[in-house]
């Protein structure tokens, strides 16, 4: 029996020490010291002793198992941090690698202009305001002095819903909206979306207007001229020239279209200017007696400019682009080269 007893912890000690893992152990252990387990029968099997010698057997048996015990903690506890070091080891981490830089998204180049412009406007004081896309035939020809029968609705060429209704082919229809509601002095400036029936590399059916309206007593040319020409110079750079053409707007009375100096050719002529070394990126005028008395206004008492212009017009000429088209169709990497030279993060 004693004999027994040695053999048993030999081959458990063996064991033991084979295990390669926490699993493999604890079947071993199940094998010596589990409830059916080697050392547990051999306990049983006291029975069968001389009763004088069961006690020392037990004894024996006992302390085995305590050592047995002992043996097999101290042989989890390395395993467990064999595991843990091996897992550590696959799992590697570098902490000195860069990062990958996270993608950032930026503010779209016509966003940015309608920004910028607004800053250069809310500099001279213009309250920023907005209207309706889907507007009323009234706001966007009749009560700017464009009647039903009128040929100036041929220059724009509109979506109409019915008879009533439309999508706005211009930002003019705010300044109404506006003035009926309020006394002058008036000084606001209106962005938005409008729509008209166009498309070829500088016409896009969807673009961009900013409206400027500025009814006081006493407003001149020269303040609409002076207004425009401050504008320019702060957005395109000090030494950008603009030239006033003649023009005619049903609402103004003298009316003008405004040009900047081409800077996709530098003036001498190009696809995008169409060969005239000008872009023209708005209309304006003073505002017509007739509108101002359609919002009961007296004329005798106050004048007024106004201006509407061409967003993306103005892109076009601030970024170099040469089709207007490359605003509406998303590509990350045209967004993206814009972005650096408009000084966007993207
Ligand atoms: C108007 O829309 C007038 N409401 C402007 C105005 C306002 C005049 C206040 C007087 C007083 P016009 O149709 O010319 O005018 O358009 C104004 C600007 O919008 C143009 O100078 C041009 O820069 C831009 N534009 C016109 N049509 C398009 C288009 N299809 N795509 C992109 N830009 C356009
Ligand atoms: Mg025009």
């Amino acid at each position: 029996m004693l004999n027994k007893v040695e053999e048993i912890r030999k081959s458990a000690l063996q064991a033991c020490g084979q295990a390669g893992s926490v699993r493999e152990l604890e079947e071993a252990r199940v094998r010596f010291l589990g409830k059916k387990g080697e050392l547990t029968l051999l306990l049983r099997s006291t029975g069968q002793l001389p009763a004088e010698e069961r006690p020392r057997f037990g004894k024996l048996v006992n302390q085995l198992r305590d050592e047995l015990e002992t043996a097999w903690e101290q042989r989890e506890q390395q395993l467990f941090l064999e595991e843990e070091e091996r897992r550590l080891a696959a799992e590697a981490l570098d902490v000195t690698l860069p990062g990958r830089p996270a993608v950032r998204g930026g503010v779209h180049p016509i966003t940015r202009i309608i920004e910028e412009t607004k800053a250069i406007f809310m500099n001279m004081s213009y309250e920023i305001v907005e209207g309706p896309e889907v507007e009323l035939d009234y706001y966007n020809f009749e009560a700017l002095n464009i009647p039903p029968d009128h040929p100036a609705r041929d220059m724009q060429d509109t979506f109409f819903f019915n008879e009533q209704l439309l999508l706005r082919s211009q930002t003019s229809p705010v300044q109404i909206r506006v003035m009926e509601n309020r006394q002058p002095p008036l000084r606001i400036l209106a962005p938005g979306k409008v729509y008209r029936a166009d498309s070829d590399i500088t016409h896009s059916p969807m673009f961009h207007q900013i409206e400027g309206l500025v009814v006081d007593r006493g407003i001149t040319f020269a303040d609409l001229k002076g207004t425009l020409q401050l504008f320019a110079r702060r957005m395109f750079g000090p030494d950008t020239k603009i030239r006033l053409r003649p023009s005619y707007f049903p609402f103004t009375e003298p009316s003008a279209e405004v040009d900047v100096s081409c800077i996709m050719c530098a003036g001498k002529g190009c696809r995008v200017c169409k060969d005239s070394g000008w872009l023209e990126i708005l209309g304006s005028g003073m505002v017509d007696p007739r509108v101002l008395q359609g919002v009961g206004y007296d004329p005798r008492e106050v004048s007024g400019f106004a201006f509407g212009m061409g967003v993306e017009r103005i892109a076009m000429l601030k970024y170099g682009v040469n089709d207007i088209r490359l605003f509406f169709e998303n590509d990350v990497r045209f967004l993206k080269q814009l972005g650096r030279q408009g000084g966007l993060v993207c």
